[in-house]
């Protein structure tokens, strides 16, 4: 595949590129651009990060789970490309050194460059900022103090005032719109589609798998949009998870806060919610939440477009309503959860997949139950509604007999693994836990949870 974009400020085009190529790899192996670090190659430390940047702005992302050809028509900057071209550091380089913020040093340039996207883009909620990134022997305190030092100094005019790139060249497997991405898929059903690649960047990287052909809908710009019809929010399912997360701020603060909890923001940059749902996982922390608001997803095969709830495209582990050639278009959520909560338990605060995810949505009228959607993640082989819980919930006033009834139900709807992430006593006890602790926060009670905060 032939690809074109910015490296660190200079035009790069090139051709033949092995689709599945990372970005990692190409700088280290091939440019001799060794600033940028292999740690764990899977997205996890952070000491790949680089600053990708195009039309929407400046995001940090980890180069050993990005594609070469997810980079083509954008500009990609390294360590070796902060500071000014005559060798003056940018602020935050200054910083670190200054408060002493690098022992070993290998995961210095990780580091460097997700505080030099966050001053790009005016972000000094470091917590946030830099949970993608480990340290193992300098202690977060010194780097955040560094952060902190350097946040009013003025964005370099080198990095604010990146170089645009010419409009590079199509390829029928790097698509730009829904309907080439239908045309190209409906011919070749047998490619992997990649959105991110957060998910089948690992298969690469640590099953060895050469997926082959690959079809990139990174171009598809029509799968980004994010519409507010009123009543509706339609999700393109290229939505990044930052920017989905962004979005649904005002109409379910709930999700909102829940995913400053997925993954990191390296992690939340390339990834997409039609990939947390399309890859099936029973642990995705998105589709708990979609189907406790009754959200629809539209699939596309060719010129056909079919509605589906997306709690009937998980049939059950492993597979899910999707034929051959079909992709997710998107997503509509309904605009009427007022009560939705959403609660993930993980080992970690950041960066962590969920044990158990719970997410519910009940309308209550005159104290009374009218309608209930209790979604959970962990629980089964797939997302899954606890429908025996549901029911105990009908009809029923909202108190806490009713919710000792419903927590009673959970062991009727699941039956749990246990894996290294939890033992299935604790999950399904933790379901329970969860559903109290959702009638205190509708109660306006504060509920008691040694909950590590940001
Ligand atoms: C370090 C790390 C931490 C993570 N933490 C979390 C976490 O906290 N919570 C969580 O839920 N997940 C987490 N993940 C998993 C991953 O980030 C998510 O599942 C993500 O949403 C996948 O989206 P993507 O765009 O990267 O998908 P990709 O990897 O590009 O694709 C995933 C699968 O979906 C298919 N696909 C993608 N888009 C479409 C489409 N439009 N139509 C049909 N098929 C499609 C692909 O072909 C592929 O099979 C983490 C991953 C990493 C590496
Ligand atoms: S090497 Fe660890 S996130 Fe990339
Ligand atoms: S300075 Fe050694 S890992 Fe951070």
């Amino acid at each position: 595949m032939d690809i074109t974009f910015l490296l660190n400020g200079e035009s790069v085009a090139l051709k033949d590129v092995p689709p599945t190529l990372t970005l990692l790899d190409w700088l280290r192996e091939t440019r001799g651009l060794t600033g940028t670090k292999e740690g764990c190659n899977e997205g996890d430390c952070g000491a790949c990060t680089v600053m990708v940047s195009d039309e929407n702005g400046h995001a940090a992302q980890n180069a050993c789970i990005l594609f070469l050809p997810q980079l083509h028509g954008r500009s990609v900057r390294t360590v070796e490309g902060v500071a000014a071209a005559n060798g003056m550091l940018h602020p935050i380089q200054d910083a670190l050194i200054q408060y002493h913020g690098s022992q070993c040093g290998f995961c210095t340039p990780g580091f460097v460059m997700s505080m030099v996207t966050a001053h790009a883009n005016g972000e000094t909620d470091y917590n946030d900022q830099l949970a993608g990134n480990l340290c193992r022997c300098t202690g977060y305190a010194p780097i955040l103090r560094a952060a902190k030092a350097a946040q009013n100094a003025p964005v370099p005019e080198w990095i604010a005032n990146a170089p645009q790139i010419a409009t590079p060249s199509a390829d029928p497997m790097r698509p730009d719109s829904a309907d080439a991405l239908a045309a190209i898929y409906i011919k070749t059903p047998t490619a992997r589609l990649v959105a991110g690649a957060t998910d089948l960047g690992l298969d690469v990287t640590k099953k060895l798998q050469n997926p082959d052909p690959v079809i990139f809908l990174q171009g598809c710009d029509d799968l980004k949009t994010i519409t507010d019809t009123g009543e509706t929010l339609e999700v393109g399912a290229m939505t990044t998870i930052s920017a989905l997360r962004a979005a649904v701020r005002e109409d379910f603060p709930a999700f909102t806060d829940m995913l400053r909890r997925f993954a990191s923001q390296q992690v939340r940059n390339a990834a997409t919610l039609g990939g947390n749902v399309a890859n099936g996982s029973p642990i995705g922390d998105c589709p708990p939440v979609l189907i406790a608001l009754g959200a629809q997803m539209t699939l596309r095969k060719g010129e056909t477009r079919r509605q589906l709830a997306v709690e009937d495209f998980f049939i059950e582990y492993g597979k899910q309503d999707r034929a051959p050639g079909e992709f997710v278009e998107r997503f509509t959520l309904p605009k009427t959860a007022e009560a939705l909560r959403v609660y993930k338990l993980s080992k970690r605060f950041d960066q962590d997949i969920s044990a158990v995810l719970g997410a519910f949505n009940v309308h209550i009228k005159n104290g009374t139950i009218i309608a209930a959607r209790l979604a959970f993640g962990g629980l089964a082989g797939v997302p899954k509604r606890a429908a025996a819980a549901e029911a105990a919930l009908l009809g029923q006033p909202w108190t806490r007999t009713t919710l000792a009834q419903a927590q009673h139900a959970l062991a009727q709807d699941f039956t749990p693994l246990s894996d290294m992430r939890a033992s299935a006593d604790y999950r399904l006890g933790a379901a329970a836990e969860l559903l109290a602790r959702y009638f205190d926060d509708l109660a306006g009670t504060a509920t008691s949870v040694l909950e590590v905060q940001p």
